[in-house]
């Protein structure tokens, strides 16, 4: 995902889109809550860096290396760190998360996150060094586990009727990635499976409700260290986006915050 305008109408969408504001919500409290003061994040697949943006300003104890392959949505997210300040604690890296540089992999993490990614890998072989990775990272430094993204449905016309409801102002461009990307992904019984054989098998998981269309899978820190930040205010959303979220996060059947 790198031609220069999908990047920048996905970053776009990052603050008037409805759904992506409550997605980004919803992984900045669930991050909020496995991440204890002054942990050390990384994050696969950074993208434009709307995601981590939602939880670094309000957790200013945080450091964290965004991860991506993709040179434009990095020097977009380097734009919006700046602009924001949060560049001193977030740094950003040039990589393919399914191979990681030893500058990566030797570092110590108290996190990993990857946020609506996993459907970008083209095949189970790709997910499956993904996952391999992963859990290489967690086995070496107890790192807390957050893993989010869409679920494939069963109806391939389902979150098209949807999004027609929920998001009607959604720009066309974001929902036809938005469905390209639920069609693209795996679904919570693959995921489930293919975490087991990647040695994940104990990652708790939930998904939103009543259209399972999202999906998350998760674990504290090993040492059992718990997170959350008595500082975190998630990010004040729109009204318009308020309703949605609050929907969004009852709904979903299980989470960590
Ligand atoms: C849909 S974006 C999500 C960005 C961000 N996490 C968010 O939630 O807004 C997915 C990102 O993953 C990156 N990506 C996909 N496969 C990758 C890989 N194997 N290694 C590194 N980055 C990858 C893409 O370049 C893209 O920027």
């Amino acid at each position: 995902m790198n031609d220069p305008e999908a990047v920048a109408q996905f970053h776009a969408g990052g603050v008037s889109s409805t759904a992506m504001l409550m997605v980004y919500d919803f992984n900045a409290r669930a991050l909020d809550a496995l991440l204890p003061e002054g942990a050390r994040l990384l994050d696969l697949g950074v993208g434009s860096g709307r995601a981590l943006a939602h939880l670094a300003r309000h957790r200013p104890d945080l450091h964290i290396t965004g991860v991506d392959l993709a040179p434009n949505m990095l020097a977009t997210a380097r734009g919006l760190f700046e602009s924001e300040a949060l560049d001193t604690r977030v740094a950003l890296v040039e990589a393919d998360f399914t191979a990681l540089p030893e500058s990566i992999t030797e570092q110590h993490w108290d996190g990993i996150s990857c946020m609506w990614t996993l459907h970008q890998l083209p095949d189970f072989e790709v997910l499956r060094a993904a996952l391999r990775q992963i859990a290489a990272l967690r086995d070496h430094t107890g790192a807390a586990v957050w893993l989010f993204d869409f679920a494939r449905l069963q109806g391939p016309g389902t979150l098209d009727s949807m999004m027609a409801v929920a998001d009607p102002a959604l720009p066309p461009v974001l929902r036809h990635d938005g469905l390209a990307s639920e069609a693209a992904a795996f679904t919570h019984d693959e995921l489930t499976a293919e975490l087991r054989a990647a040695g994940l098998g104990e990652l708790s998981s939930g998904h939103a409700r009543p259209i399972p269309w999202l999906q998350a899978f998760w674990a504290p820190r090993a040492d059992g260290r718990p997170g959350g930040s008595p500082r975190f205010r998630p990010d004040r959303l729109p009204a318009s986006a308020r309703g949605d979220s609050a929907l969004l996060r009852a709904g979903f059947t299980a989470k960590p915050f």
